[in-house]
């Protein structure tokens, strides 16, 4: 028996070589997206809960994808190769290089199981306290495919894949989830011992019980929702799981005290934070990156992602926040503005139709309608700076690289390439000059011509 595992570090193997074939796509599996991010994401995250000290991945279908997408979530996992792919355990032990030096407790996830709960990894850990090997089970309402738990009271004695299975262990409906928790040198020394002398031909991780237990170790089966063990192994189940998402998502939002009167029409990223008493309005979406804080307001039809909504702010309806967008608190972003890497600053407003991208704009500044910030020269983007408490003219082009001072001004319908100096009014339009009487005479004329041509 090992030491109590509480203390003991934690290092996550998350299995992601497999082919997906079922999901008829050239992206690989663990990259197909559910609440917006890639489905391994959610392995990912659900694992990092436990504060392990290792993640290995390992990749092989797609791995150059893959393995990018890891480094971008997090980065200090590292990845593993399985070349050839020939099964669930011959997977885990690519990890041995990896946590050759490791002493502490291995979890194993799948990239294809997005539902586990912390919780429920939690208790997988805590139960190792009194068992060497603790398989996370569940009981299935269509056990089919899944490998089978044949358990003696608490203790597991063997895990048989359905394939492999006599008919009195397929009416077992105590399935593997595929997850796994035990220490990881024991965990890969009696894998190394995996032959694959079964029907598929693989050597399969589910052999481990039954070596430990040969081996005088004790093992176990945990049990948790079949909801929390649901694999995504083709389009309509990932169809399926995003509805579950969704659902879960929007409970836990609401549980959270974020009013909405439409949940069903919210859709949030796996990552969305919300503070306590912000308010979403109907149709609303979330891509991944978006914080709210408390007492924000999103109103109809805003689409967010990557970007940071302050206290008091109100954004939209009909507003875009793309990512790098910082909205100060008790800011206004309007119906049809777009904002992109930029910072608004407290209190600015931006109430119509504009489109500020690379850009700061000062607090309580007013940006009036059709303002937009021209960033890009067609090779490089440039910034914008406007100071505090600035008034910026309705349909001011601001050509960046410009910076206006505090309280500077500009006429509507500016074309502003120079810097404004603090307090100045910037004047770049063409002078007005009126012609007396002179429209009439032309619309007479003009009237005149289309009589001639008719007769
Ligand atoms: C596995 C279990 C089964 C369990 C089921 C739960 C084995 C032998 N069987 O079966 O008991 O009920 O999961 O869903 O473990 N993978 C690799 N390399 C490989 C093979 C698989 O990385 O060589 C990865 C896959 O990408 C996937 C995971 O391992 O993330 C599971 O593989 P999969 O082939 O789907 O296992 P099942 O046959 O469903
Ligand atoms: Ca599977």
């Amino acid at each position: 028996m090992s030491e109590p595992q509480a203390t003991r570090p934690i290092a996550l193997i998350i299995l992601a070589a497999g082919q997906g074939t079922r999901m008829n796509s050239d992206l690989p599996k663990p990259l197909h997206k559910l609440g917006g991010m890639p489905l391994i994401a959610h392995a990912l995250f659900a694992g990092a809960t436990l504060e392990p000290s290792r993640i290995v991945v390992i990749t092989g279908h797609g791995a150059d994808a893959v393995e990018k997408a890891v480094e971008d979530l997090m980065p200090f996992a590292t990845c593993a190769r399985q070349e050839p792919q020939l099964g669930t355990g011959h997977a885990v032990l690519q990890a041995a290089d990896a946590l050759a030096d490791f002493e502490g407790d291995a979890i194993v996830l799948y990239a294809d199981t997005p539902f586990v709960r912390p919780e429920t990894l939690a208790a997988m850990q805590a139960a190792r306290a009194a068992h060497d090997i603790v398989v996370l089970g569940f009981r299935a309402a269509d056990p089919g495919r899944y490998g089978r738990l044949i358990l003696d009271g608490d203790r597991l004695e063997r895990i048989v894949e359905a394939k492999d299975a006599t008919p009195a262990e397929l009416a077992v409906d105590t399935c593997n989830s595929g997850l796994l928790a035990a220490d990881a040198q024991t965990l890969l020394r009696l894998l190394s011992r995996v032959t694959n002398d079964n029907a598929a031909g693989e050597y399969y991780l589910t052999d481990l019980p039954a070596l430990a237990r040969a081996e005088g170790l004790s093992a176990t089966a945990i049990l948790c929702p079949e909801a929390e063990t649901l694999g995504i192994n083709s389009r309509p189940e990932l169809a399926a799981a995003e509805t579950t998402f969704q659902t879960n998502k929007r409970l836990e939002m609401l549980d959270n005290g974020v009013a909405m009167q439409a949940p069903d029409t919210v859709f949030f990223a796996l990552d969305t934070w919300v503070g306590r008493d912000a308010e979403i309005e109907p149709n609303v979406v979330f891509g991944p990156g978006v914080t709210v804080e408390s007492g924000a307001q999103i109103r109809a039809f805003s689409h967010l992602e990557g970007c940071h909504v302050s206290a008091g702010a109100v954004i939209g309806p009909y507003a875009r926040l793309r990512p790098g967008a910082e909205i100060g608190n008790d800011a206004r972003i309007g119906n049809f503005v777009e904002v992109k890497e930029a910072q608004i600053g407290d209190g600015a407003k931006v109430n119509h139709l504009t489109y500020i991208g690379d850009a700061t704009v000062g607090e309580r500044s007013n940006i009036g309608a059709g303002t937009v910030t021209c960033n890009y020269d067609g090779v490089m983007k440039h910034r914008t700076i406007i100071g505090r408490d600035a008034f910026i003219g309705s349909d001011t082009m601001l050509v960046a690289p410009v910076t206006l001072g505090d309280r500077a001004m500009t006429a509507s319908g500016s074309v502003i390439t120079e810097d404004v100096p603090p307090g100045a009014l910037a004047l770049g339009r063409a002078k007005q000059v009126n012609k007396p009487g002179l429209a009439v005479k032309l619309m007479d004329r003009l009237r005149a011509i289309k009589a001639a041509r008719k007769g």
